[in-house]
């Protein structure tokens, strides 16, 4: 047997365990290993029938990632034939989980047993691709053509329980000794004939209303833009209500064809592995060991408090919630509370829902009542003293080990640390707003931070669902100071001559949620505002003045706060509309300032934000303040909505060459000055011909 799958016989059972850790991909040697399992069984007089079963966490996640778009084996096409071929039955057990090739796996078997706690699905579409083992063609078969093209154009991870209801699991188990259930399961449907074999199955595909792929084409419009594989997706599925199975298995193979070696399969399969890639840290291995965060504590109740605090009870963790005076602890607790009934009327959670994260939510007054938390993180105002202030009484009263974070956006993690008495215990926890929607945590490593606080952070950050990166303390930390030169350069775009509407669709179009000009209304305008302020006393010589934005505060228009700030606003619609107010400050600063405004072309402005972040970026990761250029990616990736199947601003960049940027620069140095004199970086890997990547 090969040594990623086992066989042993138990009563009249054969069991076949694939043992390929971590999760049980489908690695050169697995479906080997599992016909060799399968052909055992069949020739063994004694057996009648088959389980097939994961060791460890898992059933089975998919193909193996690393080896998509490479030749594969005869048997690894056609394994799931031969299983459904076979004349004993076979019985996929199900715990972890059953993802793209590993369900298509357990679709090839006979019968499906799930523990309740296993989820199944199809997420190919998520790193650009299709699914490649027959899927498209099985699960219709087996579920009806409608929800079978919601699971694989979605690529959602549907839970056991909702997976019986559908017709995919045959049995729902309790947790527990699943190897038992699914044997006497195989026991007591041994003997039944005829054997279940959904390729065979098509009454669910025929007469089918072919309506329902226009309407899906129709519902993913605007969330696909730009992409492939969720159209593939759907041509498969109408192959499959359309074609005899076989040539259907056909047609979906040559559409996989079509996309495993194109570039949004390979920019997604990149940001798989860089999200992964960034919870390894370079001088931290596997022996230092996180704190266990039992109860966590978060100071300040404002707006990032608030959402934090949610963060933790919607994971099921107890937290505790402090504030200066009761009345704005009152407040922040009605705000979680507002924010929950919102997601009731939604429908994504319901009343007990509700009633039980609350219940995880302590609002205390006492610095003495957090004591006792494994983890606190500090979300009050963004004042130097004020922080100080509290992380000496942090100090004062926690408990030793306990993990103390800020979530500063800008300030100095080693001068805040340096108001307690163990630096090492401190660090940076950067939510981004709203702190309980956006995936990044962006953690921030002082000088003296232990490892362990940094194991710790990303740790938690997982169990509370956000993507962690690490970085270095600066002013800004990564993401927000690699994003600032683009938040420049878009009002100098405007100074110069566009409008805030035409760069907004240019940054559609490219594949962003938003346009930035509206983000800044979403944001608001008075905290871009306070920012400016502020850096214009502490660095004077870097600052550069934006009237407009400037102008646009001083009026009043915030944003969608005050119904107004770049665009309008109607009230309950968050449309943006050009407003020609907005259009005479900007005419009046072009003529205040002298500027002759010029006509911009869609790629001069996307190339001009984006390349003003690339070369902050390159200075970032010479500095050190970035472990690698997919760091910056992953934050871009999760805090400010750059389009996952580009990768990410560097992999994008990388994609250009850095040659080319580099002489874009050059040349932009000489038009517009010195703000776009290339990083030594960037020169450097121009020069040597090599790649972010490479850095
Ligand atoms: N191939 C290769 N490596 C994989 C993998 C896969 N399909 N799935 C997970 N891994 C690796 C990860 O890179 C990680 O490696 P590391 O420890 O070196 O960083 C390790 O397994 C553990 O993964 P996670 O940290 O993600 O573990 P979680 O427990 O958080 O999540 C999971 C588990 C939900 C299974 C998640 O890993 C996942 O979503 N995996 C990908 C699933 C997927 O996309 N499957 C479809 C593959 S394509 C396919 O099947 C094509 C077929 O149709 C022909
Ligand atoms: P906020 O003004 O909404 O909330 C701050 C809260 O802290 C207020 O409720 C205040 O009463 C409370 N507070 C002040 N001093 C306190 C003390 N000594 N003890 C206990 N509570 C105290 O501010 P916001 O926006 O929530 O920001 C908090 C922190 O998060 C700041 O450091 C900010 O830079 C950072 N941040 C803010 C983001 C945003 O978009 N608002 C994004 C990411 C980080």
């Amino acid at each position: 047997m090969s040594d990623l799958v086992e066989y042993e016989k138990i009563g009249s059972i054969g069991v076949i365990t694939v043992n390929n850790p971590p999760v049980n991909a489908l690695s050169p040697g697995v479906p080997e290993g599992m016909v060799e399992g399968v052909e055992k069984g069949i020739a063994d007089p004694d057996v009648k029938a088959m389980v097939l079963i994961g060791a460890g966490r898992s059933f089975i996640a998919g193909a193996d990632i690393k080896f998509l778009g490479k030749p594969r084996s005869k048997i690894a096409s056609n394994y799931r034939e031969l299983f459904e071929n076979s004349e004993k039955p076979i019985v996929a057990a199900i715990h972890g989980y059953a993802l793209g090739g590993g369900l298509e796996t357990a679709l090839g078997c006979h019968y499906r047993v799930a523990v309740e706690s296993a989820k199944v699905g199809l997420p190919e579409v998520l790193i650009g691709i299709l699914p490649g083992g027959a899927g498209t063609q099985r699960l219709p078969r087996l579920i009806g053509p409608e929800a079978a093209l919601e699971m694989i154009v979605t690529g959602r991870h549907v839970p056991a329980r909702e997976a019986g209801e559908l017709g995919i699991i045959d049995e729902v188990v309790a947790d527990g000794d699943l190897k038992s259930a699914a044997i006497a399961f195989a026991e007591k449907i041994a003997d039944q004939r005829p054997i279940p074999r959904i390729s065979q199955m098509n009454e669910k595909v025929e007469n089918v209303d072919s309506g329902i792929f226009d309407a899906m084409r129709k519902k993913i419009e605007r969330r696909a833009r730009n992409q492939i594989a969720p159209y593939h997706c759907i041509l498969c599925v109408e192959a499959a209500v359309s074609l005899p199975f076989d040539e259907g298995v056909a047609r979906e193979r040559e559409l996989f064809q079509e996309l495993v070696n194109g570039e949004e399969a390979k920019s997604l399969r990149y940001a798989f592995f860089s999200e992964r890639q960034a919870a390894k840290i370079p001088d931290i291995d596997k022996s230092i060991v996180p704190v266990d965060v039992k109860l966590a504590a978060v100071v300040g109740a404002g707006t990032m408090g608030g959402g934090i605090a949610m963060c933790f009870a919607d994971s099921g963790i107890p937290v505790k919630l402090l504030e200066i005076s009761k009345k704005f602890l009152e407040e922040g607790m009605a705000k979680i509370k507002a924010n929950y009934e919102t997601s009731i009327k939604r429908g994504s959670i319901d009343a007990a829902e509700m009633d039980k994260r609350l219940a995880l939510i302590d609002p205390v007054l006492a610095y003495e009542d957090i004591a006792d938390a494994d983890l606190v993180i500090e979300a009050v105002f963004e004042e130097m003293s004020v922080k100080e202030e509290v992380f000496g009484k942090l100090d004062a009263v926690m408990k030793p080990g306990a993990i103390l974070a800020s979530n500063t956006s800008t300030l100095d993690i080693d001068q805040i640390a340096r108001a307690t008495k163990r630096p090492e215990a401190v660090l940076g926890m950067h939510f981004l707003s709203p702190a309980n929607v956006m995936k990044l945590l962006e953690i921030v490593r002082g000088e003296n931070t232990s490892k362990e606080a940094v194991v710790t952070a990303l740790k938690i950050g997982r169990r509370i669902g956000k993507v962690g990166a690490v970085c270095g303390n600066c002013d800004g930390f990564l993401a927000n100071r690699s994003r600032m030169p683009f938040q420049t350069e878009m009002n100098i775009l405007i100074e110069d001559g566009a409008m805030p509407e035409q760069v907004d669709k240019v940054m559609i179009d490219f594949g962003y949620p938003m346009g930035p000009f509206a983000v800044g209304d979403l944001a608001g305008l008075d905290i871009g505002y306070a920012v400016r302020k502020r850096r214009a006393v502490e660095s004077p010589n870097e600052f550069r003045k934006l009237p407009i934005p400037d102008r646009l505060y001083e009026m009043g228009r915030y944003g969608q706060k005050t119904s107004g700030g770049w665009f309008n606003y109607k009230p309950g619609d968050r449309t943006p509309y050009p407003d020609p107010e907005v259009v005479k400050v900007i005419e009046d600063t072009r003529r205040k300032l002298g500027v002759e405004p010029h006509d911009f072309t869609d790629e001069e402005i996307l190339q001009r934000l984006l390349f003003s972040s690339i070369n902050e970026a390159a200075k970032i990761l010479e500095e050190g303040i970035a472990y690698r250029a997919s760091d910056v990616d992953i934050m871009w990736l999760y805090g400010f909505g750059f389009p996952r199947y580009r990768g990410g601003l560097m992999y994008w960049a990388d994609q250009i060459g850095v040659k080319k940027i580099y002489e874009t620069m050059c040349e932009w140095e000489k038009a517009y000055g010195e703000r776009w004199k290339p990083a030594t970086l960037i020169k450097e890997l121009a020069d040597s011909g090599k790649s972010f990547a490479d850095a």
